[in-house]
């Protein structure tokens, strides 16, 4: 069966393209959404994406993401710095969770080097720019595929 994964993009995210561009990529929100969603077909996985600028909508996206998904693929952008209401829902699930950042959070300020995620979620991608997604999707793909890899 088709597995179904949320993918969330957190606060600014919908500006990719201007925001930053030196350290985000040119690529839009919505390139980045069809270039997944192509992805995924191939790794026969169906998406739904999600943005929102507000935390408390991002806690009550994954509260209830496995009422209908199998994964979830998390770009909290700023509230990964921040947000223990994320970490907390995140705890909830028990399905695989990949944390993706475009940029590398480890060479930047040092307040983005703690993520609160960091240690809830399956694993984290950072650093590959809009690429780190197709590379959430594989890694996605495996989790689902051999759930009990350590
Ligand atoms: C980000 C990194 C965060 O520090 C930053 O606040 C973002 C984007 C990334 O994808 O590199 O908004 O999550």
């Amino acid at each position: 069966m088709q597995a179904k994964i949320l993918v969330i993009h957190g606060p600014n995210l919908n500006l990719l393209g201007r925001r930053e561009p030196e350290i985000y990529g040119s690529a839009t929100l919505s390139e980045i959404n069809e270039m997944m969603t192509d992805h995924a077909r191939r790794l026969d996985m169906a998406l739904t994406h999600f943005q929102s600028n507000h935390e408390g909508e991002i806690v009550e996206a994954i509260q209830t993401a496995e009422e209908t998904f199998d994964g979830l693929i998390l770009n909290p952008a700023a509230y990964t710095h921040t947000s223990v209401a994320i970490r907390d829902a995140v705890l909830l699930l028990t399905m695989p969770v990949i944390e993706v950042h475009l940029s590398n959070i480890y060479k930047r300020e040092s307040f983005r080097h703690r993520s609160m995620l960091a240690d809830v979620v399956t694993g984290q991608i950072a650093g590959f720019g809009s690429g780190g997604y197709k590379l959430a999707l594989i890694a996605m793909a495996e989790l689902i595929e051999t759930p009990d890899q350590p």
